[in-house]
């Protein structure tokens, strides 16, 4: 069984300025169980579905993507915001650094993967120069099933797949509501393949429903486990969750503005960036649930030791007080690879030393020089990266957010502030229905000469 854990010591004021007291995350632990309570009542009544995903039958999802192993040379992944950074901290995380470039062989018959998230032509032109349509299946994925983003990519890649003269049943699959939105209607419409976002499971909730589930076993992800790892956070994390989150509480009623996350491992630089998301549309909010405002979070950030100690660091232990910091510590790790240093006397000190220790030991060292420095932090520590513990940690993660965002009495599970957006930019593509954003944006939206400079 995989154990994470929580190590608190460099946040608290025994240990360094600036550190919060035992007293403030007991008066905190109140607000957070009232929190877990309100977010129980919500999966009783059904309201909200992302904890049972843990209790989910994969048997036929699994049946179906055995039926693809072998067949597609190229999975195209279309879909943005939380209809693709779970998938992308998935593949990060357990699929070896160029999946892609491997032989089909080597992939074990796997598709290599493109996720086609941004309207970057240079980005969408690249995915398609790699694959070939008779070769590639796509999934679209869309909760809503209108947004602009996914609808663009998906016009360009059917027209891709049209002209090849294939049948796009046999190379489009969708990921969408069960009967609302024009993804919907298209699967319909051309009888596609397609699996369900639930309701009540909203888009940066989504990743251990098809909507990351689907693309991880289609390059041959062990989803099973994965849902196993969610469960078990359910049945045995309590207590690390609500400490965590009694802890957050704290930073967040102390007006921490900045949240940093940062995994001393590259492969959970993406699940840094799904964090992020996760954190910041759920936690960002004007108003509280009654409609009084107060402008509540504060700002994720992705760091990726040890790479980031040679770019934030400095700022992290010399800038403003304002950043609470979480670090994730791997403390297994494959292909260890020892170092022989003996043949020059300056790398003396690294011979016999291994890779993942020498990783570690550079967290160690950020931490007490962070301490040393009044800059609080805590620690996770995940004893191997796999499915199961991956599983967890989204199970985990999603669970402390959401508990903030109630115990604050926000909602954690709307984002006004991103639907505003869609907004205006259907009204500046003329939609039906938008004009009233579109007179909007041209009256606020003007700007003077004067204020622009260049050439
Ligand atoms: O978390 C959310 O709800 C959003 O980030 C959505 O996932 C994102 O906007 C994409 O929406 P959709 O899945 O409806 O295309």
């Amino acid at each position: 069984m995989r154990k994470v854990s929580l190590d608190y010591n460099f946040c608290m004021n025994d240990n360094l300025k600036n550190g919060i007291g035992v007293n403030d995350i007991d008066s905190s632990m109140g607000k957070v169980s009232k929190g877990f309570q309100r977010l129980n009542d919500m999966v009783e009544s059904g309201e909200i579905g992302f904890p049972k995903l843990a209790e989910v039958d994969l048997g036929e999802l699994i049946g179906f993507t055995k039926k693809f192993q072998g067949l597609y040379n190229d999975l195209i992944v279309i879909g943005i915001g939380g209809s693709s950074l779970g998938f992308e901290a998935v593949a990060n995380a357990l699929l070896p650094f160029g999946f892609n470039a491997f032989s089909k062989d080597k992939r074990g018959f796997f598709p290599r993967y493109w996720v086609m998230d941004n309207v970057d032509s240079f980005k969408v032109y690249s995915i398609l120069e790699h694959c070939k349509p008779e070769e590639t299946l796509v999934v679209v994925i869309s909760k809503s099933g209108s947004t602009v983003e996914t609808a663009a990519n998906f016009l360009v890649v059917y027209d891709w797949i049209r002209k090849s003269n294939v049948d796009i049943k046999n190379h489009i699959i969708t990921v969408t509501d069960s009967s609302k939105g024009d993804l919907r209607k298209i699967t319909d419409m051309f009888g596609l393949d397609s699996f369900v976002v639930p309701a009540n499971v909203g888009g940066r909730f989504s990743v251990l429903s098809s909507v990351g589930l689907l693309p991880a076993a289609l390059v041959g992800i062990d989803i099973e486990q994965m849902k196993k790892g969610a469960e078990y956070f359910i049945q045995n994390g309590k207590s690390i969750f609500m400490t965590i989150s009694a802890i957050y509480n704290a930073f967040l009623e102390r007006r921490y503005p900045i949240n940093v996350i940062m995994p001393y491992s590259s492969r959970l630089k993406s699940f840094s960036e799904w964090f992020c998301q996760l954190w910041g549309e759920s936690l960002g909010k004007r108003y509280d649930m009654e409609g009084r405002e107060l402008y509540f979070g504060s700002t994720p950030v992705s760091a990726v030791g040890s790479i980031d100690q040679h770019s934030q660091l400095q700022l992290y232990k010399e800038g403003p007080f304002d950043k609470l910091i979480t670090f994730i510590e791997l403390s297994e790790h494959d292909f260890n690879q020892t170092l022989k240093g003996d043949w020059y006397e300056n790398y003396n000190y690294l011979n016999g030393v291994d890779l993942n220790r020498l990783l570690n030991i550079e967290l160690y060292a950020t931490e007490v020089a962070l301490k040393m420095a009044n800059r609080p932090s805590i620690k996770i520590v995940i004893d191997y990266l796999d499915e199961f513990s991956l599983g967890y940690m989204f199970m985990f993660y999603q669970y402390v957010v959401a508990v903030l965002g109630l115990a604050n009495n926000i909602n954690p599970f709307d984002q006004p502030g991103v639907e505003e957006g869609k907004d205006y930019a259907y009204g500046l593509l003329k939609r039906k229905g938008y004009d009233a954003r579109r007179n909007e944006y041209e009256k606020s939206g003007k700007r003077e000469e004067k204020y622009k400079v260049g050439l």
